[in-house]
């Protein structure tokens, strides 16, 4: 059953200010904001914006949901309008965040983002397939960007953004980043390695490809259970028959098994000279690391991960004190301190929230965490990443 979303409003948004997302790229439009702030003191100038488009705010960025549209019988594509302060000078490859309310928290994860980015490199592509033409997710000059969510079962946001979010929603947004990104003019030859939603980074990447006028020499190995599960199938077949240059080949799990990887020269027999961009289950990508390692060619692999392997939960948790708001909130051995500080209202930093890009990482002042994927400990005096690390007794963070 579907979450109760609630769009942004005046009684429910943060009281605090977070540091606006991207204004060092704008710094014009901050220091309007900043001055717009000055002048409509002692109401802030996010009252009189937001009362005029629920899109502009200065405190944060935000974006309203277009459309939800069906793309497999568990996965849904999500076209989303940014609204001021969103840069569309994203990399193809990148994720966001995106946050949504409901039941009176803001819930937020990160997803790929499936449009390809407004360049003016994209805009001057000469030639464009059939497909992406007619793809309203490739078009940067709506300002609009996508997102393609699976349904994860038992998953909470997921399953809301498939099936229960209404188009028109308000949500916020944290600024596209990752290195799982695709180099401008793209290597001579690629492999692309994609299996269920892991496809999504990899569409980003192709749809900018198509507006370069850049697909060479691309081989594509997608996994999915059946060939009703692969998520933009049409798309994907007008591209291969408009590029000659594309090559895709879908192995349907569940009658053909896995792809084994160390066979993949079976089926990619210069699987060795390409630049190989892989992104999938965490059992595949693992696999992959390893054959390339053993070729001697881990410079040729890149990899997106979308979930870890979390250790089973330990001890008891503890209470987790945020030093400098002071707020407090009791979590147990499997809650992340990111999860417990969102859920207390703080402002937490954030990124893959996953334990890779570091952008969550803050001191430990007092106490014990425990890494949620290794049940390493950690001491006072270093610093952790709140994502992956759960209250081993109470414990300080500042933030
Ligand atoms: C960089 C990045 C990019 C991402 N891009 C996409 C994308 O384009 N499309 C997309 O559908 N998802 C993507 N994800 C995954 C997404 O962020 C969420 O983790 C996913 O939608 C599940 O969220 P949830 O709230 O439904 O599940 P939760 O309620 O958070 O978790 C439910 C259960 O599922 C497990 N779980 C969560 N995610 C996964 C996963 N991917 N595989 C296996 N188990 C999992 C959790 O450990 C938990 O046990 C991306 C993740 C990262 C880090
Ligand atoms: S949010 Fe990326 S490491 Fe924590």
């Amino acid at each position: 059953m579907s979450k109760k979303s609630t769009a942004v409003n005046a009684n429910v948004v943060d009281t605090k200010r977070p540091t606006v997302v991207g204004a060092d790229k704008h710094p014009g439009w901050h220091a309007l904001r900043k001055l717009a702030a000055r002048i409509t003191t002692p109401l802030l100038p996010d009252d009189y914006l937001h009362l005029a488009n629920p899109l502009w705010s200065a405190r944060e960025l935000r974006g309203r949901i277009l459309e939800v549209r069906r793309e497999t019988e568990d996965s849904a594509t999500l076209v989303i309008k940014p609204g001021w302060g969103f840069s569309f000078d994203y990399q193809p490859g990148q994720y966001m965040g995106i946050g949504l309310l409901i039941d009176g928290r803001w819930r937020w994860r990160s997803y790929s983002l499936t449009s390809s980015p407004a360049t003016a490199s994209a805009g001057t592509a000469r030639v464009r397939s059939r497909a992406i033409r007619s793809s309203p997710a490739t078009s940067g000059s709506d300002r609009t960007v996508t997102i393609t969510v699976k349904a994860m079962p038992e998953g909470f946001l997921s399953t809301h953004l498939v099936g229960g979010v209404a188009p028109g929603t308000i949500v916020r947004l944290a600024a596209p980043q990752g290195n799982f990104v695709l180099p401008d003019p793209a290597p001579a030859s690629v492999l692309f390695l994609t299996a269920g939603s892991g496809i999504t980074p990899v569409m980003s990447m192709l749809r900018t490809l198509v507006r370069r006028n850049q697909i060479t020499d691309i081989t594509h190995v997608h996994s999915a259970p059946t060939a009703t599960d692969v998520m933009f199938a049409d798309e994907l077949a007008a591209l291969a028959q408009d590029h000659p240059g594309y090559r895709l080949a879908v192995r349907e799990t569940r009658a053909e098994g896995r792809l084994e990887l160390s066979q993949i020269g079976q089926l990619v027999g210069d699987w060795r000279e390409r630049q190989t961009w892989a992104c999938g289950p965490e059992g595949m990508l693992n696999q992959a690391e390893k054959v390339w390692s053993s070729a001697g060619i881990s410079d040729r692999l890149h990899l997106e991960r979308f979930a870890v392997t979390k250790a089973a939960p330990a001890g008891a948790g503890g209470t987790v004190t945020f030093a400098r708001s002071g707020r407090r909130v009791a979590a147990d051995a499997a809650t992340s301190v990111m999860d417990a500080g969102e859920s207390a209202g703080v402002q937490m930093p954030f990124g893959c929230r996953m334990g890779i890009c570091q952008s969550c990482v803050v001191e430990l002042v007092e106490g014990h965490v425990r890494d949620l994927r290794t049940g390493q400990e950690h001491d006072p005096g270093t610093r952790v990443q709140t994502c992956i690390s759960a209250a081993s007794g109470d414990c300080v963070v500042d933030i």
